[in-house]
């Protein structure tokens, strides 16, 4: 597959996903929100992945958000039909069964920092900025800020930095819990391999499993304790299962095939 706007790599089972319309600030045009699926299913179904990284090109930004270019002129529909994209590709972020972490090289703004919400965690480099500005075009979120920015760092804050549109650095995003890490941007991405590699280490069924049960407690439409309880058991019919306890058991280290 050849994408337009974003590059896609992958090397020691970690798929790097880079948003890469630099001169634009990565800002997310429908092209390249439509590539950000493709290349989320690609990883996904990749049985070399175990991981991916999400970043954006150039120094300055992550994503400096959906691109306004595009939208100026929508209508109701249009404005409609836009968000209902967005959402359904970046679920497909949040709900992929590999750990997803993004890395955080700069401006995270409106639909970036939609995007950074939407992975499963996020490093941040010391230069980068947090923030949704949509107020300020008349807007709000469409790609899900609403509803994740609260659940990252609670209601009222959230409501604050929404209304505000006030931007957050990146020391003050990890104090809120928006980010797990913040390093010089020069160690951002071994940062992020760190991580990725401590949980390429495990069973990789048990990971999509967590993926299952903590989305689930997010869910309208699901009981997260009873997804847990089901998600627990299944876990009891994996070969991985047999192997985690057998080599517990022998003191040797598992070699986890993810069946
Ligand atoms: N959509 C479309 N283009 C964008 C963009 C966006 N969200 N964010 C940046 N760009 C473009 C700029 O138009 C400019 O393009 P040009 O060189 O062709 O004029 C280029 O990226 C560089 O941006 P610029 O504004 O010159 O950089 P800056 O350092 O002065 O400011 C920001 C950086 C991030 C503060 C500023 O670009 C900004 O406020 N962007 C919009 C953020 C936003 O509102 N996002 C939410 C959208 S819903």
């Amino acid at each position: 597959m050849s994408y337009n706007n974003i590059l896609y790599s992958v090397d020691n089972s970690i798929c790097t996903i880079t948003i890469n319309r630099p001169d634009k600030l990565n800002a997310l045009n429908k092209e390249t929100i439509a590539e950000v699926g493709v290349a989320f299913a690609s990883a996904q179904k990749d049985e070399t992945v175990r991981g991916i990284i999400l970043t954006g090109s150039g120094a300055k930004a992550f994503i400096a958000g959906a691109d306004i270019s595009e939208f100026s002129s929508f209508n109701l529909e249009q404005g409609m039909a836009l968000s209902a994209h967005g959402h359904d590709v970046f679920n497909s972020v949040e709900n992929c069964t590999k750990p997803v972490i993004a890395a955080v090289n700069g401006f995270a703004l409106g639909g970036g920092c939609e995007l950074a919400m939407a992975c499963h965690m996020r490093v941040a480099a010391e230069n980068a900025k947090f923030g949704q500005p949509e107020v300020k075009l008349g807007l709000i979120p469409g790609y899900g800020g609403t509803q994740r920015l609260p659940q990252l760092i609670g209601k009222a804050k959230a409501m604050e930095l929404l209304m505000t549109a006030d931007m957050l650095d990146a020391n003050e995003a990890l104090r809120l819990g928006l980010v797990n890490y913040v390093v010089p941007a020069d160690q951002l991405m071994d940062k992020c391999k760190e991580i990725l590699n401590k949980i390429i280490a495990v069973a990789p069924i048990a990971v999509a499993e967590i993926v299952h049960s903590v989305n689930a407690f997010y869910a309208k439409d699901m009981n997260g304790y009873e997804t847990e309880i089901e998600r627990f058991g299944a876990c009891f019919t994996t070969d991985d299962f047999k192997e985690g306890t057998e080599a517990f058991m022998n003191k040797r280290k598992a070699d986890f095939k993810g069946k």
